[in-house]
């Protein structure tokens, strides 16, 4: 499991991923720490099959008593299925995540922690000494869908979009857009479902001062690859646009 350092000032932000024990047939996913004040919180925590790498990596970096929140971008099972596993470890923390996915996402095992659900239009977590501000992405590509943006540190936490597909030895950070966007290609246009929300989205986040766009899967954007990929991903027909 490799780390690197996205923020590190008035408060931490870290990356983990590129597990070099995972199963061939399960997609790569990063996993974000971010850590304020006396508190932090776990972005899209992962699948059951991380749950061990990825406890020992955030415990070199806080205790456990400061693993307070968790938030969940949506229901997909490479982003919340260590739940139940996480319900025992840290019982009082509390889990972020749309209202939607309340009754599904119970089935994984919470017996604990609290579900906050996250209304439609957004909101704020507060952790430790920052506040964090959900952004709705409804339809990219899930029905109820969060992004989370730090206004402090600039950083876009952006789900599954911005991913790309990528071998479990790459590089953390974009080193050559244009080579990227090959490997961002079908995964856009086939997970998102309709211009219509992509374009929602891009409106919104475009008023947000961004210097990293960080995804779930694949590699961070930083500096002017932000815009670029907005560009890229503004141009794009994706989904049911796809098909006449
Ligand atoms: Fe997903
Ligand atoms: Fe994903």
């Amino acid at each position: 499991m490799q780390t690197a350092i996205l923020y590190n000032e008035n408060h931490k932000w870290m990356i983990f991923g590129r597990n070099p024990a995972k199963p061939e047939k399960i997609i790569d996913t990063n996993q974000y720490l971010i850590v304020a004040g006396n508190q932090g919180i776990l972005l899209d925590p992962g699948g059951t099959e991380l749950f061990a790498p990825i406890l020992a990596a955030v415990l070199r970096h806080a205790p456990i008593r400061q693993l307070t929140h968790i938030f969940a971008s949506h229901q997909d099972p490479d982003v919340i299925s260590s739940l139940g596993l996480w319900d025992q470890v840290i019982p009082d923390a509390k889990l972020y995540c749309s209202w939607l996915w309340e009754g599904s996402i119970r089935h994984i095992g919470l017996k604990n922690i609290e579900y906050m659900p996250i209304r439609d239009d957004g909101g704020t977590i507060h952790v430790g000494n920052i506040d964090l501000t959900l952004i709705p992405a409804h339809y990219l590509h899930s029905p109820g869908n969060f992004h989370l943006y730090d206004p402090v540190a600039k950083i876009l936490f952006s789900g599954d979009l911005g991913s790309s597909l990528e071998p479990a030895d790459a590089p953390f950070f974009v080193d050559n857009f244009d080579e990227q966007t090959d490997k961002m290609l079908l995964f856009h246009q086939r997970w998102m479902p309709c211009n219509r929300a992509k374009q929602d989205w891009i409106d919104r986040v475009r008023s947000l001062d961004i210097e990293v766009l960080a995804p779930q899967h694949g590699r961070v954007f930083k500096g002017d690859d932000v815009n670029r990929f907005l560009d890229w991903f503004e141009s794009l027909d994706v989904g049911a646009a796809m098909s006449g």
